[in-house]
C-alpha cells in the first residue's frame, strides 16, 4: 500500500495513462535513439534536457534533475497534491477510487464540498451578470471610475451584488437550501432575515488552483463605516491563510510561458491593475499576513518571489515580516519600495508600466531590503545612531550561512555608512562567535565510502535489470540503510514473482525528492564503468570483505577481552575461519 493505494492498482492506473502520451499532452516532444526528449517545463532551456524513458515509465531532467513518474509529473505540472493528481488520472483512465467507496465520512465530505463547489460557481456567474443590468448604474460607473478594463472585468469574473437578498432568493430559486448557503460562507442570518454577506459590493471571486471559485473578497462602493473589503469567512473550502488571489492566472502564466518570479502584492486591486498593464505573474493575500501555507502554494509554482506591497510604513513592515516567512519557507527573496507611499495600483496609473518593469528590474535582495529598511529607522548623520544602526546590520549579515556572502553585504553596509571593511569584518567575527556559541550544531559529516559506493552500484544495477545484475548474493544483510533494505526487499520481491520491476514504480513507494540515496540511484550513470560484469562482481566482494574484515575485528576484541581460556580458544578458531573466507574470496556462510 502507498498512500493508500494498492500497487496493483496504481500500477494499472499509470499503465492506463502511458508517461508519453500524458506528457505530450503538455510538451512538445521529439523521440531519439529510445528515449523522448522536450525542453524541461520545470526551469528555463532552450535546448532539450528533460528526458522520458519509455520502457521505465520515468522522465528526467539532465538540467534541473527533476525527475518522477507520471504521477508526479502531474503533481508538477498542475501545481496540485497526490491525492488530486491520482483523482485526474483515474478519470482519464476511467477508474473507480478504491478507498473513497470504502470511508462514507469522506464520502460524505466530499459531496458536501461539491455542494458548495457548486453553489458558488453558480454564485460567481450571477454576480458577473449582475453587473451589467442596467439597473447597475452605481457599480458601472465605479467600475470606471476605477479605470477597470472589459478585458481585465472578464479575466477575473468582476460582479456586483446589487442588494442584500438577490443572491438569497436566486439559490433558492436553484433549490438550494439555506444552510447550504451558509455553507458556502455567502449568506447570514440576522433577526430572522438571510441576507447576502457581500450585499452592495463590488464582487471579486477567488478561485484555487483548479479554476474553481472558492470564495470571494467584496469592496464597497462608497467610503463605509463597516470595512472597506469584505471576505468570505472560512469554509470548508475557503481559509484566507491558505489561499491567494490571482494564484489561477500565475499557474496559467506558468503553463503558457514558464515564470522567472512571482509577485506579491496586498490587494486585489493591485493584482489586476498589474495584469492590466502587462504583469500577470502576481498574486495578492487578500490582507492578512502571509503565511507558511501560502509560501508553500508559491514555492510549488515558482521559486523566485518579489515581495512589492505598499509603500507606506505598514507595508513596509509587512515586507520584513513576508521576506522572513518566504525564506523560511526556502523561497528566493528580492522586494521593492514603491516611492511616496504608493500601492503598485496607484503607482501603475501615476508613473506607467515602464516606471514599474524599473522597480522590478531593481528589486535588491531581501538582505539588502532588510538593511535599507533598518537604516531608515536611524539618523546617520549623528555618531550614536550610525554606531548602532552598524550593530543592527551586522546583526542581519549574520543571518546568512557563509563567509562569501557576509562579505557581499559588508560592502553594501560599507557604502551606506563609510566604515572600512576590515572593521565591520572583525566586529562580525565577534558577534558571529556569540551567535556560534549560543546555538552551534555539529555539521553532519558525510563521506562516501567504498561500500557505499558499491551498494549503489548493485541496486542500480538490479533497478535497470542489467544482464549481469542477479539475486545469487544475498545483499540483504549487509545493508543497513533502511531505504536500501526496503528497495533491496522489493526488487528481490518483483524478481521472485517474475514480474518485471519499472523505476516509476520507485516514485510511487519513496518520497524520493526526500531521499538522496535513491536519487543517485536513479540517475546512476553507468557510463564510468568499463567492464560491468566485472565491476559488479568486484562491488559484492567489497561488501562481503568489509563484513569479514569487521567480524575478524569483533572477535580479536572478544578474545582480548576474554579471560576464559576455552572461550579464547573458540574465538581463534572461529578467527581462522573467517581469515580463510577472506583468503579464499567466500561469498557465502
Ligand atoms: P488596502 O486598503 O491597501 O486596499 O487593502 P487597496 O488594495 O488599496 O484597495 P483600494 O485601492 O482602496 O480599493 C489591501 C487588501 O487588504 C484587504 C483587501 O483584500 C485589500 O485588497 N482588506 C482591506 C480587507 O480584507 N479588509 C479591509 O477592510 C481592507
Ligand atoms: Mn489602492
Amino acid at each position: 500500500m502507498y498512500k493508500g493505494f494498492s500497487e496493483a492498482w496504481l500500477e494499472e492506473l499509470k499503465a492506463k495513462n502511458e508517461i508519453v502520451s500524458t506528457i505530450s499532452r503538455y510538451l512538445t516532444l521529439q523521440k531519439k535513439g529510445k528515449n523522448y526528449w522536450a525542453c524541461c517545463p520545470f526551469h528555463h532551456e532552450k535546448t532539450p534536457s528533460f528526458c522520458i524513458n519509455e520502457y521505465e515509465q520515468y522522465y528526467h531532467c539532465f538540467g534541473c534533475k527533476e525527475h518522477g513518474n507520471v504521477i508526479t509529473f502531474i503533481m508538477k505540472m498542475e501545481s496540485c497534491d497526490y491525492l488530486s493528481a491520482i483523482e485526474r488520472l483515474a478519470k482519464n483512465a476511467n477508474m473507480e477510487i478504491p478507498s473513497y467507496s470504502v470511508d462514507s465520512s469522506v464520502a460524505e465530505k466530499k459531496k458536501n464540498k461539491e455542494t458548495v463547489l457548486k453553489i458558488l460557481d453558480l454564485a460567481s456567474k450571477h454576480y458577473e451578470q449582475n453587473l451589467y443590468l442596467k439597473t447597475s448604474t452605481q457599480a458601472q460607473e465605479y467600475v470606471k471610475k476605477r479605470k477597470f478594463t472589459k478585458k481585465e472585468l472578464d479575466k477575473f469574473h468582476i460582479g456586483y451584488a446589487k442588494n442584500w437578498y438577490d443572491m438569497v432568493d436566486y439559490l433558492k430559486s436553484m433549490h438550494f437550501t439555506i444552510q447550504n448557503m451558509k455553507d458556502a460562507g455567502i449568506v447570514e442570518t440576522k433577526n430572522n432575515n438571510n441576507y447576502d454577506v457581500m450585499g452592495e459590493r463590488l464582487i471579486f471571486p477567488i478561485y484555487n488552483l483548479y479554476d474553481e471559485c472558492i470564495g470571494f473578497s467584496a469592496r464597497s462602493l462608497v467610503p463605509t463605516n463597516y470595512a472597506k473589503y469584505k471576505n468570505t469567512a472560512n469554509t470548508i473550502v475557503f481559509d484566507k491563510s491558505k489561499n491567494l488571489f490571482g494564484i489561477n492566472l500565475v499557474k496559467k502564466v506558468k503553463q503558457q510561458k514558464g515564470l522567472d518570479y512571482i509577485i506579491i502584492v496586498e490587494g486585489q486591486m493591485d493584482v489586476v491593475a498589474l495584469h492590466q498593464a502587462g504583469f500577470e505573474n502576481c498574486v495578492a493575500c487578500l490582507g492578512t499576513a502571509l503565511t507558511p501555507y501560502h509560501t508553500r502554494l508559491i514555492k510549488n509554482l515558482c521559486d523566485n518571489v518579489i515581495v512589492s506591497l505598499d509603500g507606506d510604513f505598514a507595508g513596509q513592515k509587512a515586507t520584513i515580516r513576508t521576506i522572513d516567512t518566504l525564506v523560511s519557507g526556502g523561497v528566493n527573496v528580492r522586494a521593492i519600495k514603491i516611492p511616496n507611499n504608493m500601492d503598485p495600483d496607484e503607482f501603475i496609473k501615476a508613473e506607467g508600466k515602464e516606471a514599474y518593469q524599473n522597480l522590478l528590474d531593481n528589486a535588491v535582495n531581501y538582505l539588502e531590503f532588510k538593511i535599507r529598511h533598518k537604516m531608515e529607522q536611524f539618523d546617520l548623520s549623528k555618531i550614536d545612531e550610525k554606531a548602532k544602526f552598524v550593530k543592527e546590520a551586522l546583526n542581519i549579515v549574520n543571518e546568512l550561512n557563509t563567509n562569501s556572502e557576509k562579505q557581499v553585504y559588508l560592502e553594501v553596509i560599507k557604502n551606506l555608512t563609510n566604515v572600512p571593511i576590515d572593521v565591520l569584518q572583525h566586529d562580525l567575527d565577534i558577534s558571529s562567535e556569540k551567535v556560534v556559541k549560543k546555538e552551534e550544531k555539529p555539521e553532519i559529516q558525510y563521506s562516501e565510502d567504498a561500500e557505499i559506493k558499491a551498494i549503489k552500484y548493485i541496486l542500480a544495477s538490479l533497478c535497470y535489470k542489467k544482464d549481469y545484475a542477479n539475486y545469487n548474493f544475498d545483499l540483504e544483510k549487509y545493508l543497513i540503510n533502511p531505504t536500501y533494505i526496503k528497495l533491496y526487499k522489493m526488487l528481490k520481491e518483483y524478481h521472485q514473482k517474475n514480474e518485471e520491476f519499472r523505476i516509476s514504480t520507485l516514485f510511487d513507494s519513496f518520497d524520493v525528492d526526500n531521499e538522496p540515496n535513491l536519487k543517485d540511484i536513479i540517475d546512476y550513470n553507468f557510463n564510468f564503468v568499463k567492464n560491468n560484469a566485472e565491476y559488479y562482481d568486484e562491488c559484492i566482494w567489497k561488501i562481503r570483505e568489509n563484513y569479514l574484515k569487521n567480524l575478524i575485528k569483533e572477535l580479536s576484541n572478544k578474545f582480548n577481552q576474554s579471560s576464559d581460556n576455552t572461550q579464547r580458544l573458540e574465538i581463534a578458531k572461529e578467527i581462522n575461519l573467517t581469515q580463510k573466507k577472506l583468503r579464499n574470496k567466500v561469498l557465502e556462510d
